[in-house]
């Protein structure tokens, strides 16, 4: 059940002592080794009942012999002070969840990325009070990808995710397998969680955006871990990259400029892999990257960042300190060719229909509101009752800036981002698309009148009937709440979506 512990041991390529020359030693010795959260999958079965799961308040030490107020999620089998265990599921399995609350507050827990009914998808209206559970049953079907878990608590969703209720959720599936990618978990199939913080000097971490249009902090963590580094072997390894910090556009890169190369978001493989020295990663995204260490044993890359506040960047940091081991590890590959169903961006482009919905995101003069529509998040109101298996086109305008637009339930392919088709790194499938256009010019300032715009084509092929044993069909019916569990859609920046920047919806099927 615990393949985590079990898998990176029973594989053993990376005890630093061995591994290492004496002169990484002394330069990894500043780093922290990196958190790798633990792994719950049951690769043997097409039914996987995951271990309970325990959202509780715990105490993390983001600085050693400093303990912090936190929450973490675990099992029996995992303890997790900070974060959540990642959960690894094959495509066309039966996932059962039972998640306890063991905190002194309302959580819920929201499944980002998953294509599951809305009954199941855990938004603002699936609410666990303290001292509940809730259970879940979920089939997976949809192809290999990396997405998450966090939760969305109505007005709370940024400060719970903050302090730790979030993890990343991996799909397997045949064709994934077939590749020869790297898919050792911490080993050279690594989670990168990344979260800026402020951490007082107590070593508390600290939730406070007075004066800030979104929470903004000092400090970069990796899964949990500030300075971290990370041992891999030389040859390829995978980054699964999950932005999961509040309001933080951060872009990566190297420090020795080696090139990488970009093989899926959200919801899926890209057709080919797509060769980028830098890639921008907004709150809410995935990306799985692969980088290859083959022809330099022993060295130290430095994996590093540039943040982003208003469409300028702040400064840079290093993310993590990867280290090439002397052993080697498993063969693994690059492939040409990554999807067996090429998506076709070209004719779905061409053929897409007229825009369907518009969302325009604006925001109160002091950024203490902030709008779909000119209207805030209201539970009560249902804003849009949309036909289940039809394509539609929807349009995200933006006058306060750029934001980063999630739909639940879903994947979508993004037509275009300010009026411009999308680079090839984001032709794959979708789930938040973000405003900022990824070639900033350093130094312009960001023009305060600027409108922003995307259009993404998007279809829905689960319903969100209330009781799906009696499902109430039709459109008039899908606009009543007692009906519908309804989907989000809402800005990425937590306090945003927290302040209002959110709607919702239900997806029904005719008569
Ligand atoms: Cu990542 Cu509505 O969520
Ligand atoms: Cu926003």
């Amino acid at each position: 059940l615990t393949a985590a512990s079990a898998g990176v041991a029973a594989v053993n390529l990376f005890s630093p002592a061995e591994s290492l020359k004496a002169n990484q030693l002394k330069a990894i010795s500043d780093y922290n080794r990196l958190n790798i959260p633990p792994l719950l999958e049951n690769p043997y079965a097409r039914r996987y009942k995951v271990p309970p799961m325990y959202v509780q308040d715990t105490l993390y030490e983001f600085y050693s012999g400093k303990p912090s107020s936190a929450v973490g999620i675990s099992t029996l089998y995992s303890q997790s002070s900070y974060l959540g265990p990642t959960i690894k599921v094959k495509r066309g399995d039966v996932v059962d969840f039972e998640m306890y609350n063991l905190r002194q507050e309302e959580v819920t827990n929201h499944w980002h990325g998953l294509h599951i009914p809305g009954y199941i998808d855990g938004g603002p209206h699936q609410v666990i009070n303290a001292g509940e559970k809730l259970n879940t049953t979920m089939h997976i079907n949809q192809e290999a990808s990396t997405s998450w878990y966090h939760s969305h608590t109505c007005e709370k969703t940024a400060e719970q995710v903050y302090m730790g209720h979030a993890g990343m959720f991996i799909i397997e599936d045949e064709h994934a397998k077939s590749l020869g990618l790297p898919d050792i978990y911490g080993v050279n199939d690594i989670p990168i969680i990344f979260q800026d913080k402020i951490i007082d000097d107590t070593g508390q971490q600290i939730y406070d955006t007075r004066g800030k249009p979104v929470f903004l902090g000092d400090k970069y963590l990796v899964n949990g871990t500030m300075n971290a580094y990370s041992i891999v072997p030389p040859g390829w390894v995978r980054l699964r990259i999950l932005n999961a910090s509040n309001g933080r556009d951060f872009e990566i890169f190297f420090l020795d400029e080696r090139p990488f190369w970009i093989i899926a978001s959200d919801g899926g493989f890209l057709n080919q892999p797509v060769k980028k020295e830098s890639l921008l990663i907004a709150p809410g995204e995935r990306f799985e990257i692969m980088v290859n260490f083959t022809d330099e044993p022993g060295i130290i890359s430095n994996f590093y960042a540039k943040t982003i506040i208003d469409l300028q960047y702040e400064e840079e940091f290093e993310l993590l300190c990867l280290v090439t081991s002397t052993i080697p590890g498993p063969p693994t590959t690059l492939p040409e060719q990554l999807r067996s169903e090429l998506i076709d961006w070209e004719t779905a482009a061409a053929n897409a229909p007229a825009v369907t919905r518009k969302f325009n995101l604006s925001a109160s003069a002091d950024m203490s509101e902030h709008y779909i529509n000119d209207k805030l998040f209201d539970m009560r109101v249902i804003n849009h009752a949309i036909p289940i298996d039809t394509y539609e086109v929807w349009e995200i305008t933006s006058t306060s800036g750029p934001h980063p637009f999630h739909v639940h339930g879903c994947s979508f392919l993004i037509l275009s981002i300010n009026g411009k088709p999308p680079g090839m790194e984001y032709r794959s499938w979708k789930d938040v698309v973000h405003h900022t256009p990824p070639d900033l010019s350093p130094g312009t300032p960001p023009d305060p009148g600027q409108v922003f715009s995307a259009k993404i084509l998007i279809k829905f092929s689960y319903p969100t009937y209330r009781n799906p044993k009696n499902p109430v069909k039709g459109k008039e019916a899908a606009k009543i709440l007692a009906n519908h569990m309804p989907y989000m859609y809402h800005c990425h920046f937590l306090e945003h979506e927290d302040k209002g920047m959110m709607g919702q919806f239900t997806v029904y099927h005719d008569k």
